[in-house]
């Protein structure tokens, strides 16, 4: 899959290292560390930067879209907004005021950072996400029977500013026993697909979703010669059954802007939640299937918007490992 190996020496990345005195250039680049610990589908960390002068340029890598589970790029464009999350996050904390635009190129979205040295610097408005960077992970695991706390809920909803971007949080019982039923039928619709299994295989044989090589290879082979879906199904409902809280983020829009800017607020409410002991979970797969838009919209009584990407939200029962992820040279331009 690369020339690079994943590892997980990158989440060691210390702020002491960042060169206060180097040029915006170099420090747009050390800023880099901070992007590829992004969340991202499967793991597959689409991005490639381009570093110029005072500008980050973040690009799609179409090498590592997801074909069949995101046939419609939803989930590549979200995840290229995660990056652009943590890079806003970490230049804002290091005084390089960023001002982000955005862009699309054919159909793949451009996103800019400009980097201005910012005299005023208030590092410490922005330290509480940015320590959440290197501590946050996707949870897939049960949470805590406890209930997700206000002042969390209440700084999420503070969070969610972007005026295009909706966030919806369901902790009604009758409604997640309703998302976890068509959580059911997704899974075992998706599994039941062999491109759906190849594809998920070769991201778990290669590593990526973090287990150690033979473990990941094993997992590879029984994802690709078994069809799991009832299973997984079955064990992710009941993960939505008894979620502490769902989150939704709905769009009036459906262009790759919109769907990058719907990563970067998910980026924020996963380093919001992890600020305050909480993890997210991401959960794609109702999405991935466009026959059961409708049903998600009726369950969750979200009107006309498109339900954009769907996660849970609680105390993790135990703190997991990190994900790898490649050095940040496979991602230069
Ligand atoms: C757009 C998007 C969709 C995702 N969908 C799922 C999902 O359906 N199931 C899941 O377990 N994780 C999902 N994830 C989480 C990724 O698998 C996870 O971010 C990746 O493995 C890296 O691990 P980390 O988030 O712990 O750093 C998704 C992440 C993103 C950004």
């Amino acid at each position: 899959m690369s020339d690079y190996a994943l590892t997980r020496d990158v989440w060691n990345t210390s702020p002491h290292a960042f060169p206060e005195a180097g040029s915006i250039e170099e420090q747009g680049r050390a800023l880099l560390d901070w992007a590829i610990l992004a969340p991202s589908s499967h793991n597959s960390q689409p991005w490639a930067f381009e570093v110029e002068d005072d500008a980050i340029h973040v690009r799609v890598d179409e090498s590592r879209w997801l074909k069949v589970a995101d046939a419609d790029r939803r989930e590549l464009h979200i995840s290229i907004g995660c990056a652009v999350e943590n890079l806003r996050i970490a230049a804002a904390c290091f005084g390089l005021s960023p001002q982000v635009d955005y862009a699309v190129e054919g159909t793949s979205p451009v996103v800019t950072i400009h980097l201005k040295s910012d005299q005023t610097r208030d590092s410490d408005r922005h330290r509480t996400l940015f320590s959440a960077i290197t501590d946050r992970r996707s949870h897939r695991g049960k949470f805590k029977d406890r209930t997700v706390s206000w002042k969390t809920v209440d700084r999420l909803m503070a969070a969610s500013t972007d005026a295009d971007v909706e966030l919806v949080l369901i902790r009604d019982r009758e409604v997640l026993d309703a998302i976890a039923e068509l959580q059911k039928s997704a899974d075992e619709r998706l599994m039941d697909d062999r491109s759906y299994r190849e594809e998920l295989g070769e991201w778990i044989g290669a590593g990526a979703l973090g287990d150690g090589w033979a473990k990941a290879k094993i997992g590879q082979w029984v994802v690709k010669n078994f069809d799991l879906g009832s299973r997984e199904g079955a064990n992710n409902a009941q993960l939505l059954r008894d979620a502490p809280l769902v989150g939704i983020l709905t769009t009036w829009d459906e262009d790759p802007t919109t769907q990058v800017r719907v990563g970067e607020l998910y980026e924020r409410l996963a380093l919001v939640a992890t600020s305050d002991g909480a993890a997210t979970h991401p959960m794609s797969q109702i999405l991935e299937v466009p026959d059961f838009h409708d049903d998600l919209r009726q369950a969750a009584d979200l009107k006309e918007v498109r339900p954009q990407h769907m996660f849970r939200i609680g105390y993790p029962r135990q703190e997991g490992d990190h994900t790898p992820r490649w050095p940040v040279e496979r991602f230069l331009v």
